[in-house]
């Protein structure tokens, strides 16, 4: 059996971890919206026609954040369309998914939704076919109280108390040809710039998000994020990162080495912001909302007449298998590595479009694959998050070398629970590992539970025929001697290691 050794110090703080690290994204495209959170006729809708066992699959992740409406969805949308009596909206041919677009929840009903989904809102100001003036109009709408001509109409509308919403991205991916109405560096910068003024004149409470890159393959990148930043540094208070994987040449050494270049992304990223920052003589570090992140297949149906300019056509609903899962707990670790800097993140997205979790028209919601490392990292992973030196066989690959064959991260939680220290761990290689980690900062403490979710078959996934393929269970193989934990973890497999301690 293979060997690694963890090393861990309570003083070799990575960062606090903010809550909004597991945060997820609801797009107007494909099913997410019509047919996943919202369903008239579903034998589980609530009064406003939202389903419930979306609902509670929300609150069982704890997912303290949404994003909404897009994504490329925002970029061409007039809020306005999606408020007052749902029968005189208006359906519009709607151009980054060239999907029929109905209208039928806009952001009063998206509001409500995340209140009884107990999570918050992050709102996305259009920033190509629109600008400033629409966004100072939402942010109204949806944040004063009354007395003004917005917030008056949300109150006739039936929404007397505001919805308070209280972060915010200034358009997205506008760096991104695809996108509508995509603009060069400074022209959106100084867009940016201008609309994150007279939203703060509105509501000084705001956070704001600026664009950054569409990914890190863009030819714009990074002097994209120093051009924006040089705009908008003072101003805002967080630069978006976007990333997605897919594992498409089938090398699974090669795509379980893709958090390496997520890691990489982000220090670039951090580097970019700390040189605008010397640039600027400033005193804040600008702070990272990694708003959209997943593995993607971008799984489009051959015949485009399936889906163009129809109403909520299924599209993009991947399949993840439980290789998927393993990158996806990967990208989790990475995430709280760098918890000093990325403060926000977004598992793009929740329902049916490249989602953890799935619906069947009229039928059940199902949990796919990566619904449970994203569950365990909620669940477990608040507090302060602890680098942990790792020291395991190495691998190289077609893209990476000195892979680690061992991924992993500690959390010290403070809570309801106790006091507890969790770690997280993903074996990329084929052998079961032996893993051993001193605890001498936390004398007495004892585990609580290792789970883990591992399967013969990197290719298993879920279905709502056989939900329960993919499952995570308990495992015994651990004990603590001497001050030291002990744990087996099996070839290819998510572990979570909880411990309380004293
Ligand atoms: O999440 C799907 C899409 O990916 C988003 O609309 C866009 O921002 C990104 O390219």
């Amino acid at each position: 059996m293979d060997k690694a050794k963890l090393t861990l110090d309570k003083d070799y703080i990575a960062g606090k971890v903010d809550p909004r690290l597991y945060g997820s994204f609801i797009e107007h495209i494909g099913r997410a919206v019509y047919g996943g959170i919202y369903e008239p006729g579903h034998p589980l809708a609530d009064d406003m026609s939202f389903r419930k066992d979306v609902i509670e699959l929300t609150k069982e992740l704890k997912v303290p954040v949404v994003r909404y409406p897009g994504g490329n969805f925002v970029s061409g949308y007039n809020w306005e369309d999606g408020i007052g009596p749902i029968e005189q909206r208006p359906k519009r041919a709607e151009l980054a998914w060239f999907a029929a677009e109905t209208n039928h929840v806009g952001v009063d009903e998206f509001a409500t939704w995340a209140k009884r989904a107990e999570t918050s809102v992050m709102m996305a100001t259009n920033l190509g076919t629109r600008g400033a003036g629409a966004a100072r109009d939402l942010v109204e709408y949806c944040n004063f109280a009354k007395d003004t001509y917005w917030s008056d109409l949300r109150i006739k509308n039936g929404y007397r108390e505001p919805h308070n919403i209280k972060l915010w991205c200034l358009g997205n991916e506008m760096d991104g040809p695809w996108q509508i109405c995509h603009k060069t560096a400074e022209e959106y910068a100084r867009a940016a710039c201008e609309t994150a003024k007279v939203m703060k004149w509105v509501d000084p409470d705001i956070e704001l998000v600026a664009c950054g890159s569409s990914n890190s393959h863009m030819a714009t990148y990074p002097q994209w994020e120093a051009t924006v930043l040089d705009h908008t540094y003072d101003i805002v208070d967080y630069i978006s990162m976007h990333v997605y994987y897919a594992n498409h040449d089938d090398n699974t050494k090669n795509f379980l080495a893709k958090s390496m270049d997520m890691d990489a992304y982000i220090r670039s990223v951090i580097a970019t912001c700390d040189y605008i920052k010397a640039k600027k003589r400033a005193k804040k570090d600008m702070m990272i909302s990694f708003d959209e992140w997943n593995v993607w297949y971008h799984s489009f149906p051959e015949n485009e007449k399936a889906v163009k300019w129809r109403e909520a056509p299924a599209f993009n609903e991947d399949i993840y298998n439980f290789q998927d899962s393993l990158l996806v707990g990967s990208m989790l670790i990475t995430l709280l590595r760098h918890a000093d800097r990325v403060k926000i993140a977004c598992l793009a997205q929740l329902v049916n479009a490249i989602a953890p979790i799935m619906t069947v028209p009229g039928g059940p919601a199902w949990k796919q694959t990566i619904y449970y490392p994203y569950l365990h990292a909620s669940l477990y992973g608040r507090g302060v998050a602890l680098q942990v030196l790792v020291d395991a066989p190495k691998y190289d690959c077609k893209d990476f070398t000195d892979v680690s064959v061992l991924d992993a991260v500690a959390v010290l939680s403070e809570g309801e629970r106790g006091r507890e220290l969790t770690f997280f761990a993903v074996n990329k290689g084929e052998d079961d590992l032996e893993i051993t980690c001193g605890l001498r900062d936390f004398p007495g403490c004892r585990v609580i539970e290792h789970i883990t979710m591992t399967h013969d078959d990197l290719k298993a996934a879920n279905s709502p025929e056989n939900p329960n393929n993919v499952l995570p269970a308990r495992s015994n193989d651990y004990e603590i001697n001497d001050g030291a934990l002990l744990v087996r973890a099996r070839g290819y497999s998510w572990n979570v290691i909880r411990l309380a301690v004293k």
